[in-house]
C-alpha cells in the first residue's frame, strides 16, 4: 500500500444524560463502516468519540434522581460504551469530556481565544429562578404565549403563532423544575466575536462542507454573524472558566474539544503525540454529525481550532435523520428503540446490513422500515448472499470430500469480474455512498447464483463430481470475495467467514487472491432469517419502557416537586363554559406549515357551520395524512387570530406533555360535523 494516510474521523459526542436509541445508530455506523474500510486498505485511522457531560439538563436530572452528576455520568458511560460495543461498533478511545484532559485543553482554548483579542464581557438579563437558584436555559421556561395566547410554550419563541419573545414577556412564564415563576436577573458574560472571522469562514466553509451545507450556511454567513455566548452561571455542571469566578464554559464549548481531549487520551495510552493528528496538516480529520448540528461544526468549531493553532477538520460529513416506518422516532408508538432493545431482540449484523443499504452520503432523512428491513434480511442478506456459502460448502463438505478443487474457465472470468470491481467499491465506500457499494456487491452474489443454478451441481454430483467440485469452488471463490467486500459493514458474520477458509483476517488485498485446493472448516450456520415476532417484540418492550419511564418520572415529581402538573387555572363559572361552542369538526385536509417546526394547517368541515381554517401545534406528533377524514373537537367561537402564517379560525382541542405525545380528542364515531358538545 503506498500512501498510507493518517485518519482520523469522530462521532458526535452523545449526551451523557440519556440512553443510546436506534437514531443514534445511523451516525456511529457510517463512522464504524467508514473506519473499518479504512484500516482494511492499510490507512492508520482513529475512530474517536466520548460523551458530552456537561450543562444544565445533567446537572438537573442527577439532582433529581438525588445523585451526583459525576455518578450519572458514569453510569451511563459504561452503558453507552457497551451498547457500541454490541453493534460491533468500535471506537478506538471512547473518552468523557468531563475529564482532566479536556478541562486543560479548554483553558488552552479560552485563553488564545481572551489573548488573541476576541472575548469581550457584557452583562446581559436571564431568566432566573429563585426557587431553585439558577438561570433557567429556554427549554426550562414555560408558559403562555405573549401574542397569540397559546399555553405551555417554551420561554423563546410561540411553536403556535411562530413569533419570538423574551421568557419575561409571557404572562404566566414558570420554571419547568419546580412550577415557580421566574424573575429577569442581570449577570456578565463572555462572547466570542465570531464576527473577527467572518472572511475566513467565508473561504474555510464551502471548501470543507458538501455544496449543500454550504449553501445552507452561507445564509448566515451573508449575514452578520452574532456575537456567540460562551459562559454559563453557576450552578452549571462543567469546567469553570479561569479567572471568572462562578462562570462555566457552556457545554457546547467544551463539547467538542473533547474530541482532541480523547484522542490525546488514546495518544498517552498508545505512546503517541496528539500533534501528529492535531496539528499536522497531513493528517485529515473528518467529523461525522446530523444535520441538526451543522452550526456548531462548521462556524464555532472551526473558529476556536484555527485561533488556537489546531488543525481543522478536512471535512464535515453531514448525514439525516432516522424515522421509522417513515415517522420521526415516537415514544408512544414504541418505535423510539434503545438500542439496548433492539440488541435483547435481533443480531446487529441485520441492522448493520440494512442501514448500508439505505445510506447514502446525502442529508435526506433515512427511513427505517420493518417490513423492507425483514425482506432486505431474508431474501438479500440470508437469500442471495448467505445462501452461496451454504449450498457451496454445505454440499463439499456433505456428498464430496470437503475439500476444494480448481477454478473452471468459466468460473475463471466470473472471480475476475468481481475481483475487478475492487475500486469501484472502494470509491464507493470512500465516498460513503454505502448504498451503492452493496448494490456492486450483491450483484455478484447474483451472478454466483446464476452460475449455481445454471450448472445444476445437484445433478452433476452424480455424473462428475469433479466437474461439480469446480462448480462449487467458483462459487465459494464468489462468496469469499463478496465478503470481504462486506467487510467493514458485517465484521463479526465475515469473521465467520474467515474461519470457513482457514484464513488470516482480511484486508482489502486479499481480494486479489484465489482459493483452491484447500479443505473447509466445518460450516456453522452464518445467520438465521430474521423472524417477524421479533421485531413486534421490539416495538413492545419500546412501549413498555416509556411507560415505565413516565410512571417513573410522575412518581418522581410528586413525590420530589410538582413540576410535571400543569398549574390549575382559576375556576369559572358554569355561565363562563357554556359560552365556549365545542364542537365535532371533520379535518378535511391537512398540511405541514413549512416554516413552522410545530405548526399543521387544517381545514375543517363544521357541517352547517361551513369550513374553517385552523393552525394546530401538532406537527411534532400527527403526520398531515393520518388527520385527514378523521373527527376532532374544535372551539368554534374563537375570536379569529391573525398568525405569521395565516389567519386561525378556532381552536383543535389536544392534550398531552408536548412532542410526539400530543393527542388530538377524538369525538365518539358516527358523531356529525357541526354537533355541539357542551
Ligand atoms: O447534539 C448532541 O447530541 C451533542 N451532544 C453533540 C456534541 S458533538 C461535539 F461537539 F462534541
Ligand atoms: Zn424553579
Amino acid at each position: 500500500m503506498t500512501n498510507k494516510r493518517r485518519i482520523l474521523i469522530t462521532s458526535a459526542l452523545p449526551y451523557a444524560n440519556g440512553d443510546i436509541h436506534i437514531g443514534h445508530m445511523v451516525e456511529h455506523l457510517i463512522t464504524d463502516f467508514w473506519s473499518r474500510f479504512q484500516k482494511m486498505r492499510g490507512h492508520e485511522c482513529l475512530a474517536i468519540c466520548a460523551d458530552d457531560t456537561h450543562g444544565a439538563p445533567i446537572m438537573v436530572e442527577a439532582r433529581r434522581l438525588g445523585i451526583k452528576p459525576e455518578e450519572q455520568i458514569a453510569s451511563m458511560h459504561e452503558k453507552h460504551i457497551k451498547d457500541f460495543a454490541d453493534f460491533d461498533v468500535i471506537y478506538d478511545n471512547y473518552h468523557t469530556t468531563h475529564s482532566p484532559l479536556n478541562q486543560q485543553l479548554c483553558e488552552e482554548f479560552y485563553l488564545k481565544l481572551r489573548d488573541n483579542g476576541h472575548i469581550e464581557k457584557r452583562s446581559i438579563k436571564q431568566t432566573y429562578c429563585e426557587h431553585d437558584k439558577m438561570f433557567l436555559p429556554d427549554r426550562f421556561v414555560k408558559g403562555t404565549c405573549p401574542k397569540c395566547g397559546a399555553t405551555d410554550q417554551y420561554g423563546d419563541s410561540c411553536d403556535v403563532c411562530g413569533s419570538v419573545y423574551n421568557p419575561i414577556e409571557m404572562k404566566d412564564a414558570r420554571c419547568t423544575i419546580c412550577g415557580n415563576t421566574p424573575i429577569e436577573k442581570e449577570s456578565e458574560h463572555h462572547f466570542c466575536k465570531l464576527s473577527n472571522f467572518a472572511d475566513f469562514l467565508k473561504e474555510w466553509v464551502p471548501k470543507h462542507t458538501s455544496e449543500g451545507v454550504a449553501k445552507k450556511l452561507s445564509e448566515w454567513l451573508d449575514n452578520e454573524l452574532q456575537d456567540w455566548c460562551l459562559t454559563r452561571d453557576e450552578p452549571y455542571f462543567g469546567f469553570e472558566v479561569p479567572g471568572a469566578k462562578g462562570k462555566y464554559y457552556y457545554v457546547w464549548f467544551d463539547a467538542p474539544i473533547g474530541y482532541i481531549a480523547s484522542t490525546w487520551d488514546w495518544c498517552k495510552k498508545n505512546n503517541r503525540n496528539l500533534d501528529e493528528f492535531w496539528r499536522n496538516d497531513q493528517a485529515e480529520i473528518y467529523h461525522n454529525i446530523g444535520k441538526d448540528i451543522i452550526y456548531f461544526h462548521s462556524l464555532f468549531w472551526p473558529v476556536m481550532l484555527k485561533n488556537a493553532g489546531y488543525t481543522t477538520p478536512k471535512e464535515i460529513f453531514v448525514h439525516g435523520m432516522l424515522t421509522v416506518n417513515g415517522e420521526k422516532l415516537s415514544k408512544s408508538k414504541g418505535t423510539f428503540i434503545n438500542a439496548r432493545t433492539y440488541l435483547n431482540h435481533l443480531d446487529p449484523s441485520y441492522l448493520r446490513y440494512y442501514m448500508a443499504c439505505k445510506l447514502n452520503s446525502g442529508i435526506a432523512d433515512l427511513d427505517l422500515n420493518w417490513e423492507d428491513f425483514l425482506s432486505r434480511v431474508n431474501s438479500d442478506l440470508i437469500g442471495k448472499i448467505t445462501n452461496i456459502a451454504s449450498r457451496g460448502a454445505q454440499m463439499l463438505q456433505k456428498r464430496l470430500d470437503g475439500k476444494m478443487g480448481h477454478l473452471p474457465k468459466l468460473g475463471q472470468e466470473l472471480v475476475s469480474k468481481a475481483q475487478a470491481k475492487s475500486d469501484l467499491i472502494a470509491s464507493l465506500y470512500e465516498e460513503r455512498q454505502f448504498a451503492k457499494a452493496i448494490l456492486e456487491i450483491r450483484e455478484i452474489a447474483d451472478q454466483a447464483n446464476k452460475y449455481f443454478d445454471e450448472m445444476t451441481p445437484w445433478k452433476l454430483i452424480k455424473e462428475d463430481p469433479e466437474e461439480t467440485k469446480e462448480v462449487l469452488t467458483t462459487i465459494l471463490n464468489l462468496f469469499r470475495l463478496v465478503s470481504i467486500y462486506l467487510k467493514p459493514i458485517l465484521p463479526s458474520y465475515v469473521a465467520k467467514v474467515e474461519e470457513l477458509f482457514g484464513d488470516q483476517p482480511y484486508t482489502w488485498d486479499d481480494v486479489h487472491t484465489i482459493v483452491e485446493g484447500r479443505t473447509l472448516n466445518s460450516f456453522s450456520h452464518l445467520l438465521q432469517r430474521v423472524d417477524v415476532k421479533k421485531i413486534n417484540a421490539i416495538t413492545e418492550e419500546s412501549i413498555a419502557e416509556q411507560e415505565k419511564r413516565k410512571a417513573s418520572a410522575n412518581q418522581a415529581s410528586s413525590e420530589q416537586s410538582p413540576i410535571e402538573v400543569d398549574p390549575v387555572e382559576p375556576e369559572i363559572e358554569i355561565g363562563d363554559f357554556a359560552k365556549i361552542d365545542l364542537r365535532v369538526a371533520k379535518v378535511s385536509k391537512a398540511e405541514s406549515v413549512p416554516k413552522a417546526s410545530k405548526l399543521l394547517k387544517l381545514e375543517l368541515d363544521l357541517g352547517p357551520l361551513g369550513k374553517r381554517t385552523v393552525f394546530a401545534g401538532i406537527k411534532s406528533a400527527y403526520e398531515p395524512a393520518e388527520l385527514e377524514g378523521s373527527l376532532v373537537v374544535v372551539v368554534a367561537n374563537l375570536k379569529a387570530r391573525k398568525m405569521k402564517f395565516g389567519t386561525s379560525e378556532g381552536m383543535v382541542l389536544a392534550a398531552g406533555p408536548g412532542g410526539k405525545d400530543i393527542w388530538v380528542i377524538n369525538p365518539q364515531e358516527g358523531s356529525k360535523p357541526g354537533m355541539r358538545i357542551n
